[in-house]
């Protein structure tokens, strides 16, 4: 069975072909046969952020034309496609009916089934497509530019919500606390590429809800304690603004600051590891990219003897193939079937646990 994936939920448009086995495969991942990605970074840059409706407009340009790359790539037809399945939430309202639009057009124009996906779902999944796939149940640190969330996965749509963000989530962090070192949307990546070379103990920062006892997170105060702390350096260096500090100043606050998410991050994930007796890890999101993230969270698992997998470094962040393999994965358990009613809706806010 071939799956035909679609993401457009936030800033990149993607498509990706997935080979699907039937049910008696159950324990089998399904292959990714072609994805294409195209991203909108370079367009929302001069705002400082994402544009919901310049990312729409734009989702409707690439769409067709990625589908057709991807297409071309695995060499297989369009009229092969079983199941056409799309993104439907969470995300940008206009921008996911892009998405789901295009999906269900295709759908009734060639007589096949839909099947809307969750985003988180998809990344949650994504470490599946990995070299070092996982194995059920696991614990997943989701930590995205949206969402930041612990979770205990028994199985495909078997989700149990043990902690997230009460307000911004890690990407956010990381995205806010770069944009006030002036550096261009998304800070994320430049800030942790300015880290590397930065003291992570030369500012001290608050590690919030760190001792709360608890597997919730809260990363609003962060980037204030990082405002503040910029402004003092500025205010010391005689300078007015933070890219003419010194060098080395400016890579300490970098450091300093992914030190303090960094550390939170992997703290709560090994409590819940603790919490829930499992010895398996699964990282996913645009922020499980980050490599001191991802050395400091093997080191943790390394002592506890707990497995970590993480996607392809090309799959942490939004694409096609997880959208894809999501819904693979969904029709091979035998979880969901696709459907042929093709009045589609989309969920901008909807709980990944409710599925
Ligand atoms: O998962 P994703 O593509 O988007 C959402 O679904 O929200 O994640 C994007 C987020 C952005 O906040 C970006 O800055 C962050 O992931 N990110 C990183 C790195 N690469 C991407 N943050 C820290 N270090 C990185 N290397
Ligand atoms: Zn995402």
């Amino acid at each position: 069975m071939l799956v035909l994936g679609i993401e457009s939920s936030c800033d990149e448009t993607g498509v990706a072909l997935v080979q699907c086995h039937s049910a008696e495969h159950k324990g089998e991942v399904p292959e990714l046969l072609a994805h294409a990605l195209f991203s909108q970074i370079e367009m929302h840059k001069a705002f400082g952020g994402v544009v919901p409706e310049l990312a729409s407009r734009d989702h409707i340009r690439r769409v067709l034309p990625l589908a057709q790359e991807v297409l071309k790539g695995s060499g297989r037809s369009l009229s092969e496609v079983d199941v056409v399945a799309y993104t439907r939430g969470p995300g940008l309202a206009g921008a996911l009916l892009v998405g789901a639009g295009v999906a269900c057009a295709l759908g009734a124009a060639l007589g096949k089934p839909v099947l809307g996906v969750h985003h988180l779902e998809g990344h949650l999944l994504s470490p599946f497509l990995s070299a070092d796939p996982p194995e059920f149940p696991f614990v997943a640190l989701l930590v995205s530019g949206g969402h930041t969330q612990l979770m205990r996965v028994d199985g495909v749509g078997s989700y149990v919500l043990l902690g997230e963000s009460i307000d911004d989530a890690a990407g956010e962090a990381f995205d806010k606390s770069a944009k006030l070192m002036g550096l261009d949307y998304p800070g994320g990546p430049l800030l942790a590429r300015m880290a590397e070379s930065g003291n992570p103990k030369a500012y001290t920062l608050p590690r919030p809800l760190l001792h709360s006892g608890n597997l919730d997170f809260s990363f609003a105060g962060l980037k204030t304690a990082v405002l503040v702390q910029s402004q003092k350096m500025v205010a010391a260096a005689g300078v007015s603004i933070f890219k003419d500090l010194p060098q080395d100043e400016q890579h300490d606050l970098a450091a300093s600051t992914q030190a303090a998410i960094v550390e939170v991050l992997v703290k709560k994930a090994m409590m819940a590891l603790k919490q829930t007796g499992l010895k398996r890890l699964v990282v996913a999101g645009g922020v499980g990219a980050n490599r001191q993230l991802r050395a400091q969270l093997n080191e943790a698992c390394g002592v506890r003897k707990i497995r970590v997998h993480y996607p392809e470094l090309h799959l942490c962040t939004d694409n096609g193939a997880m959208i894809a393999l999501a819904a693979a994965m969904r029709l091979q358990s035998g979880k969901q079937q696709a459907s042929a009613n093709y009045a589609f809706d989309v969920k901008p806010r909807w709980p990944l646990d409710s599925l």
